[in-house]
């Protein structure tokens, strides 16, 4: 049990990390250090292969099916949480808050019709929105 909660903190960090890194990386990029930019993008998926397998472990992987019906669900919530937060962004002043949650939940928009393109394409019915 142990093991699986430390999986559970490891796969969070994990997945933290690939973000910073990134975002690191564009940075370098930035500033003018693309070798560097190039190092911590590796890292990053390095990171996110780290992720990938503690994800695997976890159980959090099914069949393709029903990963992108869960995913699905994941990004009808990403787009509403978003828009939600672009909202409280907006009355709080945060402008560039509140435009990149606006962009984002776009995104997400069309991550959640990408995978319902998908999910046709397997066939048969799909019930979720
Ligand atoms: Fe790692
Ligand atoms: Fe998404």
């Amino acid at each position: 049990m142990q093991t699986v909660e430390i999986m559970e903190k490891t796969f969070d960090s994990e997945s933290n990390d690939i973000a910073l890194y990134l975002a690191m990386s564009r940075k370098a990029e930035y500033e003018g250090h693309p070798e560097i930019a190039s190092y911590l993008l590796n890292v990053a998926m390095d990171e996110a292969r780290h992720a990938a397998e503690f994800a695997t472990l976890l159980g959090k992987v099914k069949d393709t099916r029903t990963n992108l019906v869960n995913m699905l669900a994941s990004e009808v919530k990403a787009e509403k949480d978003k828009g939600k937060a672009a909202k409280i962004a907006f009355a709080e002043g945060h402008d560039e808050a509140f435009q990149f949650f606006e962009k984002s939940m776009h995104d997400e928009r069309r991550h959640k019709e990408g995978i319902k393109k998908v999910l046709s394409k397997l066939g048969k019915g799909l019930n979720q929105q």
